[in-house]
């Protein structure tokens, strides 16, 4: 048996939801294949990296992964785990997360133990405490449980239902960032300049808000106007860097409605709204250098 959690973009609102506000995102239909089988002694195989991880390792996979087996009833046999990522990592499309989900379904499924939905979001957010420090918990709520959600901490997700079909091309910048280190960045910000920090924040849940209403239309020129605008807020908070402002410009050149950053920003993934063809975008970017995929919200 296998288990599966998603991979996601945030099409808006990322930082902001760290402090509270509103973000729309949505889940890629890559992400994490994991299965637990009985063996001598509790661990994690990722072939796509070469890596092996065990439980008392010092590293915040081990600690998360502790976490995971930690959470099992006992007694119980030993567990190795084999995940195949289909996901860049520290790249913005929620690898950490869809790892976690993957992970703590499968360990479950494999020991029998029941695993609901709240259950399983809360020790999702455990695992994903071990990367990022402060998550809003956006990142495995999406890989948990798919489709398009608005989010808010603390508050109950809501489901997005879009009427019609909005594509995007999601491509990695090839720089890898490290979340933890921006959203202290952000934090940092809105501790020296709260009263700016803040109207940013405003500024993007308004984007958020009308992000809902143009992705539930599947309204590509409307959601490409506010992702200009929602990346160039996430610029104003240091969060863009050279590469993904070359990435975004060669999108809009061939055509893209808008392009902006997605998920922890200062490297990571860009991602582009594009019309009924994606190929002159995924082109160009591929003419940068960079390894572009298509991604369809609301299909
Ligand atoms: O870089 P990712 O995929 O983990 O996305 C981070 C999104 C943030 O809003 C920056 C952080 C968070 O916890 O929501």
């Amino acid at each position: 048996m296998s288990a599966f959690a998603h991979g996601k973009v945030i099409l808006f609102g990322e930082h902001a939801v760290v402090h509270g506000y509103p973000a729309l995102a949505a889940a890629l239909s890559r992400g994490v294949h994991a299965s637990a089988t009985a063996a001598a002694r509790d661990a994690l195989h990722v072939p796509a990296w070469n890596a092996t991880y065990e439980p008392g390792d010092e590293s915040a996979l081990a600690r998360a992964l502790a976490g995971a087996f930690g959470a099992l009833p006992s007694p119980r046999p030993g567990l190795a785990v084999r995940a195949d990522v289909e996901l860049p990592a520290g790249a913005g499309v929620g690898c950490s997360a869809a790892l976690g989900v993957a992970v703590l379904r499968a360990l479950h499924e494999a020991t029998a133990t029941p695993l609901s939905e709240e259950r399983l979001l809360e020790l999702g957010y455990d695992w994903e405490r071990q990367f990022h420090g402060n998550p809003s918990g956006v990142d495995h709520t999406v890989a948990a449980i798919g489709g398009a959600l608005l989010f808010r901490r603390g508050a109950p997700m809501e489901r997005i239902r879009p009427r019609h079909p909005t594509r995007l091309v999601v491509a990695y910048s090839g720089e890898s960032a490290s979340t933890r280190e921006t959203v202290a960045s952000v934090a940092r910000q809105l501790e020296r300049r709260p009263s700016e920090v803040r109207a940013t924040f405003e500024a993007i849940e308004t984007v958020v808000k009308n992000g809902v209403h143009a992705l539930v239309e599947g309204d590509a020129r409307a959601l490409g106007q506010l992702a200009e605008m929602n990346h160039m807020m996430l610029a104003s908070l240091m969060l863009s860097t050279e590469r993904l402002e070359r990435l975004c410009d060669s999108a809009r050149r061939a055509g893209a409605y808008g392009a902006k950053l997605t998920g922890g920003g200062g490297g990571g993934c860009m991602l582009a709204v594009v019309g009924e063809d994606a190929e002159p975008v995924l082109a160009a970017l591929r003419g940068e250098g960079a390894d572009p995929f298509e991604v369809e919200v609301g299909r």
